[in-house]
This record gives C-alpha cells, sequence and structure tokens, in this order.
C-alpha cells in the first residue's frame, strides 16, 4: 500500500479491541491488531490491569498502544464455577462505566474510535458503544462451527432447558453428526460453567441477529469452514484468520515471529536439541495455557512417550508445579530422548523442521497453528470448543486423529502409542493425514496472502469503518 493511502487509513482509523486476559484470547487479540495497524490503523488494546502487569513483555509497534479498561484487583483464582461466576459479575459492574470513560476520552483528544472490538466475556461492551453510537464487532476466538453449535443450540425447537436436560445432538448441514461428545463442553448438563457460557452466548447471538450493523470476525479462513459460515448467514460473520505471526504465515513481515504477549516465561534452550533431531521425528506436546491434567494421565503420557522410543518436547507449565512431578518420574529410572520445558514459543517449535506430530488440547489456537505448520494433530480435548475442534481435525479436515478417553477419562498408554503409529507412522491412514496437512496448510496461507479471502477480509473491515 502507497505511503499516502496509508496515512490517510492512519487519520480515519482507531479500533478499540477489548479482551480477556487468558492466553487463547491474548494472542489472537494481538495478532489482529498488529494485522490491522500494518494497514495503517490505530488499535489500542484494552483489557484488566492486572492482566497488562502480567503480561510478560508488550509488543511495541507504531500505532499499537494498551489501555486499562477494567481498573480494579481481578481474581488470580477464577478457576472455580462461583469464582469465576463472581469475577464475572464484577467485571459486568465495573467494566461498561469504565469503557464508557475511555471512549469519551478518545473523542475528546480527537481520535474517536470507529470500531470497538469485544471477546466474549465480555458481551456488555456491544451495549456501551450502542449508547454513544460507535460501531462495534465481537471478535469470536473459536472456530465458526463452534459458533453454528452455539446458534444451533439456542434457536433449538425444544427450548434451551429441554436439550439441557437432554444429550443434545446438533445437525450442521454438510457435516458429520456432532453427537454430545462433540459439542462445546458447556452445552452438557451438568457441566459447571454451563448456564454462565450459554447467558454469554446468547447475549452474543441477540446483538448479532437484532443489530443489522452488528457482526462477528472469527479466527478462521472461508475454505476451512464454509459450511458453518454458511449455515449462520444471518450473523454477518467476517473470517480473519490464521490469526498468525506473520513471519510463519504470509511471510509479509519476517520480523513478526511471535504474538507478542506470553502470560508464561520461556525456556530458550530447546532450540539446539530440536535442530539435532531428524525431520519430522518429534512429538510435540502442549495443553495449552488453562487446561490442568490429573497425575494419573501425565504418568500415561509420559510412558506412551518413552515407549514409543520417538524424541519428544512437552511443555508442563511450572506454575502447576507439573515440571517437578514429571522430573521424579524420570528419576525413577524412565528416561526417554524428550525435553521437558515450562513454556516454548510454540508457533517457532511447530514450525521447525524436526516436528512430526503435536499431541494437543485441541485448543482452537493451537490447532490453527498446527495447521498451518502442516503438522499432524492428535487431539485430546479437555473442555470447551475443543471437543468440537478435535472431531473437525480427525473426521472433517483429516489432519489428525482424536484420542479415545477410558471411562474415567483418562487417555491410556497404548492409545497414544495407537495414535502415534498413525501418524506418524507409514500406513495409510498417516500418509493420508500428512498429506490433508499439507494441503491445509497451502489454504491457510493462500487465505492471508494478498488476494485471499481472510486478507480481502480485513481489507473489507477497514473499508466498512472508516
Ligand atoms: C483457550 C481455550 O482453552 C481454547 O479451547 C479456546 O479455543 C481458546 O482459549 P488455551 O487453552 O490456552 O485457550 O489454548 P489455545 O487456544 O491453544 O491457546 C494457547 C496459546 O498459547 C497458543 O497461541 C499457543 O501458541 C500458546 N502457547 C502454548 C505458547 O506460546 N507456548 C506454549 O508453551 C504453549
Amino acid at each position: 500500500m502507497a505511503q499516502e493511502q496509508q496515512a490517510t487509513l492512519m487519520n480515519n482509523h482507531h479500533y478499540l479491541i477489548v479482551f480477556f486476559p487468558v492466553q487463547g484470547h491474548i494472542n489472537p487479540s494481538l495478532q489482529l491488531a498488529k494485522n490491522l495497524v500494518r494497514n495503517g490503523a490505530k488499535v489500542t488494546l484494552g483489557t484488566t490491569n492486572r492482566g497488562l502487569k502480567q503480561i510478560k513483555s508488550l509488543p511495541t509497534l507504531k500505532g499499537l498502544s494498551f489501555a486499562s479498561i477494567l481498573d480494579y484487583q481481578d481474581n488470580d483464582d477464577s478457576q472455580t464455577h462461583k469464582e469465576f461466576l463472581s469475577y464475572l459479575a464484577e467485571l459486568r459492574s465495573i467494566g461498561p462505566q469504565n469503557l464508557s470513560n475511555l471512549l469519551q476520552k478518545f473523542l475528546a483528544d480527537g481520535e474517536p474510535v470507529t470500531l470497538l472490538v469485544y471477546s466474549i466475556i465480555l458481551p456488555w461492551a456491544a451495549a456501551v458503544a450502542r449508547d454513544l453510537q460507535v460501531p462495534s464487532a465481537f471478535f469470536f476466538n473459536q472456530c465458526a462451527t463452534v459458533l453454528t453449535i452455539y446458534h444451533r443450540f439456542l434457536n433449538s425447537q425444544d427450548g434451551i432447558h429441554g436439550k439441557i436436560n437432554s444429550s443434545p445432538s446438533i445437525e450442521v448441514s454438510g457435516l458429520p453428526l456432532f453427537s454430545s461428545s462433540d459439542i462445546p463442553t458447556f452445552l452438557i448438563p451438568d457441566n459447571p460453567f454451563s448456564s454462565v457460557m450459554i447467558k454469554l452466548m446468547q447475549e452474543h447471538i441477540h446483538v448479532l441477529e437484532q443489530d443489522p450493523r452488528s457482526f462477528v470476525l472469527v479466527n478462521t479462513f472461508e475454505e476451512l469452514e464454509q459450511e458453518s459460515i454458511k449455515a449462520v448467514a444471518n450473523m454477518n460473520v467476517i473470517a480473519v484468520g490464521p490469526l498468525m505471526p506473520s513471519a510463519f504465515c504470509d511471510g509479509s513481515d519476517l520480523t513478526d515471529k511471535s504474538f507478542g504477549g506470553d502470560l508464561f516465561c520461556q525456556s530458550k534452550d530447546y532450540f539446539e536439541w530440536l535442530d539435532s533431531k531428524p525431520k519430522r521425528s518429534v512429538i510435540y506436546v502442549s495443553f495449552g495455557s488453562l487446561a490442568v491434567l490429573k497425575k494419573e494421565q501425565k504418568e500415561e503420557i509420559f510412558h506412551a512417550l518413552v515407549e514409543s522410543g520417538r524424541p519428544f518436547l512437552w511443555v508442563l507449565r511450572s506454575s502447576n508445579n507439573e515440571e517437578e512431578e514429571v522430573h521424579k518420574m524420570m528419576e525413577n529410572g524412565l528416561n526417554g530422548d524428550g525435553i521437558i520445558v515450562p513454556w516454548c514459543s510454540q508457533v517457532e517449535v511447530l514450525s521447525h523442521r524436526s516436528i512430526g506430530c503435536f499431541v494437543t488440547h485441541s485448543g482452537w489456537n493451537s490447532t490453527l497453528e498446527s495447521m498451518v505448520s502442516g503438522v499432524p494433530i492428535i487431539g485430546c480435548p479437555q473442555f470447551s470448543d475443543q471437543t468440537t475442534n478435535a472431531k473437525m481435525v480427525d473426521e472433517v479436515w483429516g489432519i489428525g486423529v482424536r484420542a479415545k478417553a477410558n471411562e474415567e477419562n483418562i487417555i491410556e498408554r497404548d492409545e497414544f502409542k495407537k495414535c502415534l503409529d498413525i501418524v506418524m507412522g507409514d500406513g495409510d491412514r498417516g500418509k493420508e493425514i500428512r498429506g490433508n496437512a499439507g494441503k491445509w496448510k497451502g489454504l491457510a496461507i493462500e487465505a492471508v496472502k494478498e488476494g485471499g479471502y481472510s486478507y480481502n477480509n480485513l481489507k473489507i473491515l477497514l473499508e466498512i469503518t472508516r
């Protein structure tokens, strides 16, 4: 884009992206912001004051700034149902006024916000924007299929309560049936987060269906989820993904090698080890930033890795003393050719030539990152949208397998070894999976390159929010 044109855009666009400070929300929000800034927009990223402090180092980029919209002591420990509920209630009671003040301050300073982008946890932001006549968009950081499933569920003939009390199965035309083990776990009866998450999605979907000017930005690309995007055509879905550091995706900025907002400290000492391994030989294992595995599950993974005889790189977050537990297992004589780190630069690891497969909890960011790197997946979903992602990976996109858990919800070592043999072995299924992984890698990169669907959608977004 010509410099003159960029300067004009710079004068017209000011996006305020408000996000919830957990890693799976921070990363795509930061990347969306960076992509907009690269197109000449000014972007302010807003989150809780504590969230801003917890991020190890914030990216510095001309046009990008940060603001605290929720200035209070947020709870570090909002993992339980009760704590999460009171956390959300507190956000809702304090957030709207703070956000409103910030929007008005920007207006008074001559930098009016041209679009407010808000995340799943902050649905009240839409009303704040409407009151001040600021256009707004919901940013959904999961896949379009999950959005479609929530939409189907909320519009169900039986009514929500009928569905919650039975075991729901949901049909989306062109896709295999989603049974109770495939739909987001928050739609399953008895899930403690069920009612709060359904309420949040109800609020979002209500705005999207009732206000014709509203739209939803989704971290996906049209080729990947055509059927699901079609199924919610009444909602103005704008696919802008995959939102990935440019160096590993469209290649337009080779210095953009990380999202740049880690909440955890990395160890850097694994690259030399990876460099020493043959092509596609290493098993990469990580369960994202939130899932906490039972000790028994970690033991099963560890035995499977060691018994597979393949090299492995395993992320065990030190915040949960997980590393220590596994080091103890190692001291007991079980030693494979593997290394364990508390956190890594996942996008860099996945793009390393030595990585042969990704054992993952199937978080949406991890799934997309694996896809963009062409790395086959062994899906071990834990909660939320992860079950749906794992089904799509296995049955629709064909880029991996979903590992089966036993009745105690543990994936046993033999199941892991079977999955590893499939995705890394020489059998027909493995070859097919690797072929599909290569195909989707190409399509994902095409989508964000000049002329691709997501590239064009970002331009449309810039155009309609002038
Ligand atoms: C959460 C939900 O669990 C997930 O299901 C939802 O789709 C998004 O929000 P999380 O569990 O953390 O996120 O998983 P995921 O979506 O995969 O995001 C994790 C992020 O952390 C990825 O971007 C990944 O690159 C990054 N990461 C993970 C690292 O940078 N280093 C690591 O060692 C591990």
